[in-house]
């Protein structure tokens, strides 16, 4: 059986019951986190170059993730920039939880949203822009990591620091404007403890910042057997592993750490945010929430949390994948409902229609490859405008394929289009609830 895999009834039909949660909070969170990060740093899955269709840099986290962290983050920092450069400021960005400095990589590379083709792409936040970069990070093997990888940037510094304790030192640095985090790094910290780390970031910030917030969703597929909200007053950490890093022959002889994590829901966060941020006199300007790997989390693929889980963050990989040929049939999505969640049901219902539509479209129109005629077709116009849109598109991109005469113009270049489709799909589709392997909250404040 796998973990938190049970035999009864309910079980069964629910898909997976939550697993036990490790003995109170002397189950000491922040350490077993500081130790699988620790091993996964050591054993070589946490490298930065492991990426295509396995580990940390996977395709998906890649092609979709980072992308969409930054397309969101592009409304927020772009204001920022152009208000501190008319005060003749630079940005000092604070990354919480920052690995080996992925933050600074993402929040680099921000380009300015709709410029011309014609013109070159320019960046949002331009070296000159930037006055400082701190990554705190609990974990001195990523700490040590990232002061490797930029040794050569002088504005670039790790330090390390437990979070669970506030932002510690840091108080003494001068303030920053973006207190950044990502990919679930405050999701490691409990309800009291995040709240107190966001009083620390109140106080510590100067008139305007930004917080981004990234955690993990508690109502993402992947994980049903979490949707329930915890007890009134009781523990709200949830057991998690980092199972999908380590390969299949591994996990056959080694125990994945398993430590706590908080699951979100995007309302119970905001809720938090404003309550603890307001308490102290502080005020949100404006916010943005954002499902992020709706069906493509990467607990999708062990299936550990949830048995009806399929395995599609490995299809999503293969189609961006150079020279691999995916089985779009395997993308074809399933949706198992549970029982007294009829909204997020509903949602999951719509997108899995949505989903196979766009999936079922680029099987027929490769089927069809060679009628161009049907391919320049309207799309079937009972589905919405976003679907068929999808549609239009992959049929598009296969009927003008013709003029990529070399290697294997399906998997170079038909579906790496779909992969793109299909996050367009869940960019224009998602609700913002929490309902995605991460979810992204992103708050401008002010102290008074
Ligand atoms: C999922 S990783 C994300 C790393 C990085 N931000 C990224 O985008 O890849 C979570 C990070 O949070 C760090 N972390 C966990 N608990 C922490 C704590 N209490 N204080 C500071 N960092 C913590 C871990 O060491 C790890 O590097």
């Amino acid at each position: 059986m796998r973990i938190g895999e049970t035999e009864t009834a309910e079980g069964e039909e629910q898909g997976i019951a939550p697993p036990e949660q490790p003995a109170g909070r002397e189950n000491n969170g922040s350490e077993r986190a500081l130790k699988n990060y620790q091993s996964a740093v050591a054993s070589g899955f946490y490298q930065r170059d492991t990426g295509g269709l396995l580990g940390k840099y996977d395709n998906v986290r890649r092609y979709w993730e980072d992308q969409i962290t930054r397309y969101v983050l592009h409304d927020f920092v772009m204001p920022l920039v152009e208000r501190k450069r008319h005060s003749l400021e630079r940005i000092r960005i604070l990354d919480l939880g920052s690995g080996s400095g992925e933050g600074y990589e993402i929040l680099t590379s921000l380009k300015k949203e709709g410029d011309s083709l014609v013109s070159r792409e320019v960046d949002v936040l331009p070296p000159e822009m930037l006055g400082a970069y701190k990554g705190v990070d609990i974990s001195p093997a990523m700490v040590e990591q990232g002061t490797g990888i930029y040794e050569h940037e002088p504005k670039v510094s790790f330090v390390v620091g437990d979070l669970s304790e506030g932002l510690g030192d840091i108080k003494n640095d001068a303030p920053y404007d973006i207190y950044f985090s990502s990919y679930g790094s405050l999701s490691h910290l409990n309800d009291a403890e995040l709240a107190r780390l966001l009083e620390d970031i109140h106080e510590h910030s100067h008139g305007q910042a930004v917080l981004v917030a990234d955690l993990v969703g508690r109502y993402s597929y992947e994980w049903q057997c979490y949707w329930d909200d915890p007890p009134a007053g009781g523990d709200t950490m949830r057991t998690y592993s980092m199972s999908y890093l380590y390969p299949p022959e591994l996990l056959d002889r080694v125990e994945p750490e398993r430590f706590p994590l908080r699951f979100w829901t995007a309302a119970e966060f905001d809720e938090h945010v404003r309550a603890t941020i307001g308490n102290k006199g502080g005020r949100v300007i404006k916010n943005e929430l954002r499902d992020r790997s709706i069906l493509v989390g990467r607990h999708m693929n062990t299936g550990e949390y949830n048995r009806h889980a399929q395995p599609l963050r490995r299809e999503v990989n293969c189609l961006h994948e150079f020279n691999v040929r995916t089985d779009l049939e395997a993308l074809v999505f399933d949706y198992t409902p549970k029982p007294g969640f009829d909204r997020l049901n509903a949602f999951f219902d719509k997108f899995q229609m949505a989903w196979n539509a766009v999936v079922y479209a680029a099987i027929e129109a490769l089927e069809r490859a060679n009628d161009p005629d049907w391919l320049g077709e309207p799309p079937p116009t009972e589905y919405p405008e976003v679907v068929q849109d999808a549609i239009r598109t992959i049929r598009g991109v296969v009927r003008n394929v013709r003029w990529f005469r070399m290697g294997d113009p399906r998997a170079n270049v038909i579906e790496p289009q779909l992969g793109y489709i299909l996050r367009n799909l869940e960019m224009d589709l998602q609700q913002g609830m929490g309902a995605a392997h991460g979810l992204l909250a992103i708050y401008e404040f002010s102290k008074e």
